[in-house]
């Protein structure tokens, strides 16, 4: 059976990490891939960064696979303007996806390679949970002459069906949940600390759970990152302390993501980064993070576990071999990234 995937190439390097990754999947099983214009590039050509035909054209695949989407030729302060981003918003609140799993499990070989030390990345295994379909991100907004606002509202079931994610998830892996929040200040932490607790207490007791306030939790994500195992957060601080965590990793072109929760549609598989206009059309991204991404979507969105699991040993086979694009510190281009990783494949 061939599993249908919407590719969404994006923007920047977008198209540049999207190709290399469907030849690797090519090699593990029977994909049929439909390109979609999105982001920048459907707003050159549409006018708007997600149509109805790209939207339709996802919920009508098994799965998502997306690269990144934004850049300078369509940043913007003009609130009526349209915006890369709000294709991927926009896809994300469409699938009901709001469960986002960004594993950071930094590899031996690339522990150099990190702005920490060697003895502080060693151990580090954890997984960000963050919210993503409510929060600040989905809040109204204003903007007038002289202010503007962006709401942050949660329900209390949003914050109840991502809570029991993060503690499925921490029973499968270590059972330690760290709930981080701003309770000392907002009012939606409050709740959402509160109903945290009630989840828990219902339901997942079994699992260890902790409060942290967001601020000391970047500290100590850098400071001690193997003290975690699963955290589970809001849209805002989620975004915000994954990419802190990309850097346990070595490289921000190294963390995946897959965003599930609607057990009726497709999945959403992407990167952590985005379109890196620094580097874009130079062939040097990094691809890793999409491959890892692509391995994710054949874990969680399409059951193929053994495939998955060929795609992260082959990553970690590589970097092991020595591979490093120049993120990583070394000069490998993008394609001899795929090389790599190809004949690496069992
Ligand atoms: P970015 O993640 O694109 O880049 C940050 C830095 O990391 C840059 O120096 C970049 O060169 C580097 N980097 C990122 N991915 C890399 C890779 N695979 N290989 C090598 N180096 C890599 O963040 P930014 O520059 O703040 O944002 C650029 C655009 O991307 C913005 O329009 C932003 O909105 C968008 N964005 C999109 C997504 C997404 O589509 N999921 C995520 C984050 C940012
Ligand atoms: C991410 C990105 C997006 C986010 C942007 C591009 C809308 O930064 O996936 O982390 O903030 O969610
Ligand atoms: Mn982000």
């Amino acid at each position: 059976m061939s599993h249908a995937i919407a590719v969404l190439p994006g923007d920047g390097i977008g198209p540049e990490i999207t190709a290399p990754t469907l030849e690797l999947l090519n090699e593990l099983g029977d994909f049929t891939f439909s390109e979609h214009p999105f982001g920048g590039a459907s707003i050159d050509a549409h006018g708007t960064a997600l149509t109805d035909e790209t939207l339709a054209a996802c919920r009508a695949s098994d799965s998502v696979l997306l690269a990144a989407v934004g850049g300078p030729k369509w940043d913007t302060t003009d609130p009526s303007a349209p915006r890369p981003e709000q294709g991927l918003l926009g896809l994300r609140k469409e699938l009901g996806l709001f469960a986002n799993l960004r594993p950071v499990r930094p590899v031996p070989a690339l522990y150099d390679s990190s702005a920490l030390k060697r003895e502080v990345l060693d151990g580090t295994d954890l997984l960000v949970v963050r919210e993503l379909t409510g929060g600040i991100y989905f809040g109204e907004k204003t903007r007038t002459d002289t202010d503007a606002s962006d709401l942050c509202h949660y329900t209390v079931a949003e914050v109840d069906r991502i809570a029991r994610v993060a503690f499925d998830a921490a029973r499968k892996r270590r059972n330690l949940v760290h709930s981080v929040d701003k309770a000392n200040v907002l009012e939606t932490s409050r709740q959402w600390r509160q109903v945290v607790h009630e989840v828990h207490g219902a339901d997942f007791s079994d699992v260890e759970l902790r409060d942290q306030l967001v601020d000391s939790c970047a500290m100590e994500l850098i400071a001690r990152p193997t003290q975690f195992d699963v955290i589970v957060t809001e849209n805002l601080f989620g975004d915000i302390l994954s990419d802190a965590a990309a850097m346990l990793s070595g490289s921000l072109g190294m963390l995946p993501s897959a965003s599930v929760g609607n057990p009726d549609g497709p999945g959403l598989f992407e990167p952590v980064h985005g379109s890196a206009p620094d580097i874009a059309g130079q062939g040097v991204a990094n691809p890793l993070a999409m491959f890892l991404s692509a391995a994710m979507m054949l874990r969680h969105g399409l059951d193929l576990e053994t495939e998955a699991t060929a795609i992260e040993t082959a990553v970690d086979g590589a970097l092991a071999d020595g591979l490093r694009t120049k993120d990583l510190g070394g000069d490998a281009t993008t394609a001899q990234a795929l090389d790599a990783v190809r004949g690496r494949l069992a």
